[in-house]
């Protein structure tokens, strides 16, 4: 039976939530751990259905992979029996495409399901593939496949043309294993691939660099990556979900565990818009707002720009701005998705290409409304909360893939929220891996 979240908006939210750990981090740990036989725990792990998809993907090559009920997930890669990721795994998410680098980094060779686009763009992945040759590895595309083979990975300089998260990571892992030196320039800065960095360094490997456009990877010995415990960093798109939530509540929000740094062009423009933020701890931001926000403009970035996965949900922020704001996408093609539904709750924008122009209104009204993608169905959630009267989300599947316990935290700042069963017979609309 599926299921659909009824939202009674219009409530100050007001409290504190725990962060979980970062989605779009461990599950690039879980891949990096497939470069020892040794036994990896992971620690803050947080309880998703990506995690999950993740743990079918590392079973299927072999590996033993326990999460616990609490925060811990242990894998380990000592008897690998098969060196390919089906499409009918690697199509539920894309991130299992980065058992690439690691599969062929370790054994020397990997057949990965290529993931095809998504429903927010075509999301190509030839810039994992030209970097993945530029160290040695003969790689083919044969029946929706990427095949790669290397008897040697040597380290060289690999200039990306974009700053792309997979492309960096997938060659990171398969030059943690390569003879000599590889200097990846252009890399992507994300916090995410300063935490693959960390979680390899932890394991034996020698990168720096990362957290910055430049990447020095100085290959290591087969066989010499070990076992280790490491903690994932705090999801900075979760806490800034809530933080958003509260900002378009008018409420008193604190999120705990979390890196204040890695926020900051999200709290930038909250303060801008009228909001205040501050940092009680080292790891916690308190937002506090009492009035109405104030149009704003942004333009999606690679980090430390703007996120585009904050795109959607910020967007439901300036529909109830004072004023007009703008917002450009730069990163995807297809990100705008949760206009329509938007307009809906009564939202005035209109979008031309990749520009979006949103006139704010007073309030947002209840309605259905669906969860196009993982981002669209956060920004459902805070437009549902900050919105007069009733409103009925579907298709959470895409939200399971992202938010732990995304109900019981939102109750647990005074939102009015439920999870109940969908009895209308409704069709799942959209599958997308993401
Ligand atoms: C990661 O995707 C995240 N996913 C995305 O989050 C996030 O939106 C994105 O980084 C950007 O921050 C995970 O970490 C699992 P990219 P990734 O490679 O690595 C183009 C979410 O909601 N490109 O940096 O796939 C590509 O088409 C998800 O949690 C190429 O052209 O992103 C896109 O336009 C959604 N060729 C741009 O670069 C390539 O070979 C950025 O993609 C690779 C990418």
């Amino acid at each position: 039976m599926t299921e659909k979240l009824i939202i009674h908006g219009g409530k100050a939210l007001r409290g504190e939530v725990e962060i979980a750990g970062a989605k779009n981090s461990v599950l690039k740990l879980m891949a990096a751990a497939l470069l020892t036989g040794d036994s990896i725990e992971l620690r803050n792990v947080p309880h998703l259905s990506d995690v999950a998809v993740m743990t079918q993907v590392l079973k299927h090559l072999g590996c033993d992979v326990d999460q616990q009920d609490d925060d811990r997930l242990y894998i380990q890669a000592r008897n690998i029996t098969s060196y390919e990721a089906p499409y009918d795994l690697v199509r539920k998410m894309r991130a299992s495409f980065d058992v690439l680098g690691s599969l062929l980094g370790r054994f020397g060779e990997a057949r990965v399901a290529l993931p095809g686009g998504c429903s927010i763009g075509k999301r190509s992945v030839d810039l994992h593939v030209k970097g993945l040759m530029a160290l040695g590895a003969e790689v083919e595309i044969n029946h929706g496949y990427v095949e790669a083979k290397a008897t040697r990975l040597v380290g060289t300089e690999i200039l990306l043309d974009t700053p792309s998260v997979g492309a960096t990571e997938n060659i990171m892992l398969a030059a943690t294993m390569a003879e000599g030196s590889t200097i990846l320039s252009n890399a992507a800065q994300e916090p995410e691939i300063m935490d693959l960095a960390n979680f390899l360094n932890a394991m034996g490997a020698d990168i720096s660099g990362a957290g910055t456009n430049e990447l020095i990877i100085n290959g290591v010995k087969p066989g010499s990556l070990h076992g280790t415990t490491y903690s994932v960093m705090p999801d900075r798109i979760e806490a800034a979900t809530y933080l958003m939530a509260a900002a378009g509540t008018r409420g008193d929000v604190t999120v705990n565990n979390v890196l204040p740094v890695h926020l900051s062009s999200l709290t930038h423009k909250l303060m801008e818009m009228g909001a205040d933020i501050e940092m009680p701890t080292p790891n916690s931001l308190r937002l506090r707002c009492d009035k109405r926000l104030q149009a704003q403009n942004i333009v999606t970035q690679p980090y430390p720009g703007f996120p585009t996965d904050l795109q959607a949900p910020f967007m439901t922020l300036l529909c109830i701005a004072d004023g007009v704001s703008i917002v450009k996408e730069t990163i995807y093609e297809n990100r705008f998705k949760q206009v329509g539904e938007l307009k809906r709750m009564g939202a005035d924008i209109s979008v031309e290409r990749d520009v979006a122009v949103i006139t704010g209104v007073e309030h947002l009204s209840g309605a259905e409304v669906n969860a196009h993608d993982l981002r669209a169905g956060a920004a459902m959630v805070i437009a549902g909360v900050q919105a007069i009267g009733m409103t009925e989300v579907y298709d959470l599947q895409h939200l399971d893939r992202g938010y732990e316990h995304l109900v019981e935290k939102m109750q647990s700042i005074g939102a009015d929220i439920q999870r109940v069963p969908d009895t209308s017979g409704r069709v799942i609309l959209t599958e997308d891996a993401m």
